[in-house]
């Protein structure tokens, strides 16, 4: 059995599955506290009330974590955390954003960007580690002053299930070592100091970049791991304790490289994750460096660079929708689905709280080309999943434009199950489009790295068959008039 864990904003998921076939054989979950910085011990604690949920974990002979990208967690040198982990959704560090772009153009905004793009894949925004570490020395010098090291909060909880921890610790029997650490491409590649792109598809850090932020640059950062290498053997009071040689743990992964391992995803295929936030991400064999920000050049969990664009405005237009027509769910779709494609010309540019893909904070939301003959509930219901699709085809568009490979589309979230979104999606796609069975994405790719870790240990370095499967497939369905009638108003916007 393999174990797959996503420390996600959340809460903390555990699947075990079988490693030869991936069957699903018990699973449990945890939740963490709200807020955009958390004490990392919550995570730790809810990791193992998650794994007791699960029936324990005496009886995998692999692990690995995928997790919620960026956070900062900085140690001091007897592995304590130094302050709460600022998080990916913490916006404190934007201005340290902005100053640290300033800088790397030499004065020059536009030029700063494209720099950074170069360098790191991505232009920094707030999410990123690197502005959290210029924002903690410049607003928390002293707390700056004592780190010993930068880890991330999937790197930082592998570390724990190896044993190590703070000094004085019990349940980090192995102590403090800092250089016990490990990590891996896809998650190193969100901190802005990691170029995933150098020497042979590995990558490398960034010291230079690091000291710019911090002012130094003499820290542990986590070993980066090859995609299927273990990083070290689970302590024996967390897992594998009833098998030889106790359960390996796996690099582990940032959420999104996870789900897209756990998708099986391949260059060419893109996810659309209707969330939140909306995620459009694509595997691709090469990484690009788009300096507008509206793509972020990340990594995968296979050796593949994962580009991402991420919108605002997903899940939320559906319920604000939903609100404005006072129905349910299946209310709504019922609405969307009697009235035509195109909503006789009534349009919706969803930025309701403003939008990152394209970068418009302080953009609002527009409802255009109202007419006596589109004023009926029906035609309002599908304007607003025409306009929040259209919203992610724009980040579609954003990924073609950087040259990358899109085949086919796999559509994720709660809202890929409306029976209106998937009758919408292969009109505004324009592509073959897949509905994945429902799961646990990012722990299911964590658990089939694990089985991967498992297989490259025994001497067969290829990754496990098993992913999930495709339930329903929708053949594209291109119905140009919606893209036109919505790129004509988002332009005026
Ligand atoms: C990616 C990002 C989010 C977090 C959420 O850049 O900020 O997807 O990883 O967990």
């Amino acid at each position: 059995l393999v174990a797959g864990v996503d420390t996600s904003t959340q809460s903390c998921k555990i699947v075990i599955r079988s490693a030869e076939t991936g069957e699903l054989v018990r699973s449990g979950s945890a939740k963490h506290p709200d807020g955009t910085e958390v004490d990392p011990s919550h995570w730790w604690a809810a990791f193992q009330e998650a794994a007791r949920a699960a029936g324990g974990l005496d009886d995998v002979a692999a692990i690995a974590v995928g997790g919620q990208q960026h956070g900062l967690v900085a140690l001091d040198p007897d592995g304590n955390v130094i302050r709460p982990a600022l998080l990916w959704n913490d916006t404190r560090s934007a201005q340290a954003a902005r100053d640290l772009v300033a800088e790397l153009g030499s004065g020059d905004a536009e030029a700063g960007a494209q720099a950074w793009a170069d360098a790191v894949g991505s232009v920094l925004v707030a999410s990123l580690t690197i502005t959290k570490l210029r924002w903690l020395r410049d607003a928390e010098p002293e707390n700056a002053a004592r780190v010993a090291a930068v880890a991330l909060p999937h790197d930082w909880l592998s570390w724990r299930i190896a044993g190590y921890g703070p000094a004085g610790d019990p349940s980090a029997p192995l102590g403090p070592d800092l250089t016990a650490l490990f990590t891996d491409r896809s998650d190193a590649s969100g901190t802005g100091y990691f170029d995933a792109s150098a020497i042979g598809g590995m990558g490398e850090y960034r010291p230079d970049l690091l000291s710019l932020a911090l002012g130094r640059d003499d820290v542990v950062l986590p070993r980066v791991l090859e995609p299927s290498e273990a990083g070290g053997v689970a302590h024996p009071s967390v897992a594998g304790s009833s098998l030889d040689g106790g359960a390996l743990i796996g690099p582990g992964a940032g959420d999104n490289a996870g789900a897209s391992l756990g998708l099986g995803m391949e260059p060419g295929d893109i996810a659309i994750s209707i969330g939140t936030s909306g995620v459009v991400s694509a595997v691709a064999p090469d990484r690009t460096a788009d300096g507008s920000g509206a793509i972020n050049g990340f990594a995968d969990a296979t050796g593949n660079s994962l580009m991402l664009a991420v919108t605002l405005n997903a899940a939320r237009v559906l319920d604000a929708a939903r609100t404005v027509l006072d129905v349910d769910f299946a209310g709504l779709a019922d609405l969307a689905l009697s009235a035509p494609a195109g909503s006789d010309g009534l349009v919706l540019v969803p930025y309701l709280e403003g939008e990152r893909t394209p970068n418009r904070p302080d953009a609002t939301g527009t409802l255009h080309g109202l007419r006596l003959k589109n004023q009926t509930p029906a035609h309002v219901a599908r304007a607003y999943i025409e306009g929040m699709l259209c919203g992610l085809a724009d980040g579609l568009d954003a990924l073609r434009a950087q040259g990358v490979p899109i085949e086919r589309v796999m559509l994720i979230g709660g809202a890929a199950q409306s029976p209106a979104v998937q009758a919408i999606a292969p009109q505004i796609f324009g592509l073959p489009i897949g509905i994945p069975e429902p799961g646990e994405y990012v722990a299911d790719g964590a658990a089939r790295q694990a089985a991967w870790v498992l297989a490259a240990a025994s001497g067969d370095g290829a990754v496990p068959a098993w992913s999930t499967t495709i339930a329903t497939t929708l053949e594209a369905d291109p119905a140009p008039v919606i893209r036109a009638q919505y790129a004509a108003v988002r332009d005026l916007v």
